[in-house]
């Protein structure tokens, strides 16, 4: 299935016809999204047939578990392993490469992959399946297509370690299913790290065992926003859905095995009104003065419209310790270093009305409602610091001059200002800047862009995404670990809609992780127009070139489309307090 009109566009023509047929190898396109750093042709061409042999060592198992079903679908070849004679695909290690390097040669006797580790291995597979024909990505046979790699020697780094996308799974739930597709799709761009979004205002999406009303209750809403800005309607139509922990360990395990980490975030003290929906003596005004929980604490709703609410939690020994029992869970189920704990866009207007939060800032010792937060963010972070974790949150968690652990790293939204506050505090880095990386604002200033959403971010605007702030030193830009795409899905009802909004921009933001300079858009739109086959294959919805296809746009549902002018006014303000 393609979402191409018949006519086409122009950005997909190239991608179906050249690999196909018998071909002259030297005539097939080469073209690998993330670039490598290096690559170079030979003379010749690999062919796949039945007699091709998969060789590996045992380390490297998972890889070649991995090609082989990435692989025989569509080419129905059993590739199966052990080295027949001398011919075929065969792997190796070698750890002088480096994290995650690999170098690939192909030649008409076979392919040798070696990888700096198991990862590199991955993604010179990756590559190996980029350097056959597009058809390769379909899910069934596909007869009479000439399995044939081109001869070439590709040696590759990552720049960054890490190198990922946030997914906001709360605002709309994605099915398990579209997320497993997800992080096939991330892997195939070579990205290494999914940052969920597990839990927010309108709608909680993890199971925790210990607090069932998470999501018995958090999981639903009874309505939806339609559109953005004073003119938003409402839907009226229930939605919900949460994964269960069973669900989580099984996309842990597939993203594992895919080598990719997943890190988690559940949104703390704002963007919580689902939890206090489920358990409103976390809420502001649950509890008396003293401590004593209210006998019959105010009841909020699952949000049901997008935005920056003042329900927020409150700070009390009592709401720590709850979510300390739910980050146990979360760390149950996430083997991984970092574990999110949000910190963002918390109003404060509750704790500065409510005598008893003035009471608590009074006995700890805490001179403002910004200090209480990095209180309250210090808590959660020396409870995983002391399991071994380390802290990520929104550059928010810089606010208040809190102390966190050395470990705690820092996601800079509101641009770069957290990065390099935080780099000069001594914090590691994860840059994300608004104005960079973030997926849900608008494609272009088109007049058709669905819901159209603060500033344009075009294709080369996120191909030209720089993660290291020139206004660091060279010891202080060490800290930056990376860089992610961040997806927002307040205005994604679908996972057609998250297509549309991710691609093929996700395929630029993971070549300005991946590739060491020098960025070049030309190159990477001629790679492109091969690689939307591929994306075609598997199905899919991008973004076509021309503009968004006629059910792709939203005609009359509002958007709150920003100037570059009133976007850099309005962060200015935000990030008065960490600059
Ligand atoms: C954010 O965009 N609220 C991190």
């Amino acid at each position: 299935m393609t979402n191409a009109p018949s006519t086409s566009s122009t950005s997909s023509t190239s991608s179906t016809a050249a690999p196909t047929g018998p071909g002259t190898p030297e005539t097939v396109p080469v073209a690998i999204v993330p670039r490598p750093a290096r690559l170079t042709r030979a003379s010749g061409a690999f062919r796949l047939d039945s007699a091709t042999r998969v060789s590996a060592p045992d380390e490297l198992a998972g890889v070649v578990a991995w090609l082989q079903q990435a692989l025989r679908p569509a080419t129905g070849l059993p590739l199966r392993e052990g080295s027949a004679d001398g011919t075929g695909i065969s792997f190796d290690l070698d750890a002088s490469l480096g994290a995650e390097a690999y170098r690939l040669e192909a030649r008409p006797a076979g392919v040798r992959i070696t990888g700096g580790d198991a990862a590199g291995a991955f993604h010179g597979a990756q590559v190996l399946r980029q350097l056959l024909p597009a058809a390769v990505y379909r899910t069934a046979l596909v007869p009479g297509v000439d399995w044939v790699v081109p001869a070439v020697d590709v040696e590759d780094r990552p720049r960054f370690g890490w190198r990922g996308t946030h997914l906001d799974v709360a605002r709309h739930f994605l099915p398990k299913r579209d997320v497993l597709r997800f992080v096939d799709l991330m892997a195939l761009h070579r990205l290494n790290t999914l940052h969920w979004h597990l839990t927010e205002d309108q709608g909680w999406r993890i199971e925790i065992t210990k607090y069932p009303r998470l999501t018995s209750v958090g999981a639903w809403r009874e309505s939806s926003q339609v559109g953005a800005g004073p003119d938003a309607t409402q839907d009226g139509r229930p939605h919900g859905g949460f994964y269960t922990q069973d669900d989580i360990r099984e996309v842990v395990a597939y993203a594992a095995a895919r080598h990719i980490t997943v890190v988690p975030e559940v949104d703390v003290p704002g963007h919580s009104m689902a939890a206090i929906t489920a358990y409103p003596h976390l809420g502001v005004g649950a509890v008396e003065v003293g401590g004593t929980p209210v006998a019959e604490p105010r009841q909020i709703a699952v949000g049901t419209e997008w935005g920056i609410f003042e329900d927020v939690l409150n700070t009390e020994q009592s709401t720590v310790d709850f979510y300390t029992d739910v980050l146990d869970e979360v760390m149950e189920l996430f083997p991984g270093t970092w574990i999110g704990i949000g910190g963002d866009e918390c109003p404060k207007a509750q704790w500065q009305a409510d005598p008893r939060t003035q009471e608590l800032m009074r006995e700890r010792g805490l001179a403002d409602e910004d200090q209480l937060q990095a209180w309250f963010i210090g808590r959660l972070d020396a409870h995983l610091a002391a399991a071994g974790r380390r802290t990520f949150g929104w550059d928010e968690i810089l606010e208040g001059n809190g102390t966190m652990s050395p470990g705690a790293t820092v996601a800079s939204w509101r641009g770069m200002t957290g990065a390099i506050t935080a780099a000069r505090r001594g914090y590691d880095v994860v840059a994300c800047p608004d104005d960079q990386v973030y997926l849900d604002y608008r494609q272009s200033d088109g007049p058709d862009e669905p819901i159209p959403v603060s500033i344009p971010l075009t294709l080369a605007d996120v191909h030209a995404f720089e993660p290291v702030p020139a206004e660091l030193t060279e010891d202080e830009a060490r800290h930056v670990l990376g860089g992610q795409a961040n997806i927002w899905t307040e205005h994604m009802d679908s996972p057609r809609t998250v297509d549309f909004f991710a691609f093929p921009r996700l395929c630029a933001v993971a070549e300005a992780l991946w590739t060491t300079e020098p960025r070049d858009f030309d190159d990477f739109s001629t790679r492109l127009a091969v690689h939307v086959g591929r994306l075609d294959a598997i199905g899919v919805e991008y973004r076509h070139e021309s503009g968004p296809l006629p059910w792709q746009q939203r005609p009359g549902v509002p958007g709150r489309p920003a100037s570059r002018e009133e976007r850099e006014a309005y962060i200015a303000s935000v990030v008065a307090n960490i600059s």
